[in-house]
């Protein structure tokens, strides 16, 4: 496929004898916000684990921009520019929104602020480039307004965009992201939303996990649904929605 910038295929994964991935293929064309919707238990957050290398995958291959990804560590497919957020927003460390996004600074893992300030020599310039880098993601984000004040103290709409920001930090190519609205009211899903779409106007391609099918209708095309470990079907979220077989799977969840 032209453009594809992420193409995973057979994957395969176990937890205690339950096959979570049974064979799971996807691709990610450049340039799109992607969805990946299925049931409960469908294998959606294992794919994401395998893609970032959180959990290794036994057999399968993962190829990113042009490269063969599979089996990598998390810090070198994230600095290969394929990183990810969390289904349930990690804790923020007592910091403000400035420092939090000083901590994901790019460049290597462990390099930030914080060692930009005791490697005397390249430590200034270096520090001036992060904090202008944080500067320009709270700008994206809308968090410029709120870049001094503790992390913790945020809006859980904020703590969901701070979130992506620590992703943006890094200048990645293709931000995953696990429920990016989940528990965030009506409103502040929109805003969220808009973020996410204004993001992808700038080039960055999204791979987005999502139960909430009115933002999924709203920012993701292509669809791709998910079924007992393996891609059941992909299309517009008009097409897979009137897919009997996609009605299917999620009425075998209730039943
Ligand atoms: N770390 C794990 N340990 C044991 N079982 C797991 C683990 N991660 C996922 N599973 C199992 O794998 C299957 C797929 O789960 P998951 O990828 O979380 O699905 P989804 O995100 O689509 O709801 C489920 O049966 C789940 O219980
Ligand atoms: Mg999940």
């Amino acid at each position: 496929m032209p453009n594809t910038l992420l193409s995973a295929s057979g994957l395969e994964r176990s937890f205690y004898g339950v096959r979570a991935l049974n064979g799971a293929a996807l691709d990610v064309r450049a340039g799109t916000i992607t969805g990946l919707i299925g049931p409960n238990g469908a294998g959606k957050t294992t794919v994401f684990n395998c893609l970032s290398g959180v959990i290794p995958c036994e057999a399968g291959q993962i190829l990113f921009d042009g490269a063969d990804i599979t089996g990598l560590r998390p810090e070198q497919i994230s600095q290969l520019g394929l990183v990810r957020t969390f289904q349930i927003a990690r804790g923020f460390p007592k910091l403000t929104v400035l420092e939090t996004l000083l901590l994901h600074g790019d460049g290597q893992p462990g390099e930030n602020v914080l060692t930009a300030v005791f490697t005397p020599g390249r430590s200034r310039a270096r520090e001036r480039d992060l904090i202008d880098r944080a500067r320009e993601v709270a700008e994206q984000l809308n968090l410029t307004g709120v870049l001094e004040n503790m992390s913790s103290d945020l809006s859980g709409g904020q703590k969901k965009l701070l979130e992506i920001g620590r992703a943006l930090m890094g200048r990645p190519k293709l931000i995953l992201l696990d429920e990016p609205v989940a528990g965030v009211n009506p409103a502040l899903a929109g805003e969220i939303a808009e973020r996410i779409a204004a993001l992808r106007e700038t080039g960055l391609t999204f791979l987005i996990v999502e139960h909430d099918m009115d933002i999924v209708a709203r920012l993701c095309d292509p669809v791709i649904v998910m079924a007992a470990g393996a891609r059941l079907t992909e299309g517009t979220f008009d097409e897979i929605v009137a897919d009997r077989r996609v009605q299917d799977a999620y009425l075998g969840q209730r039943a």
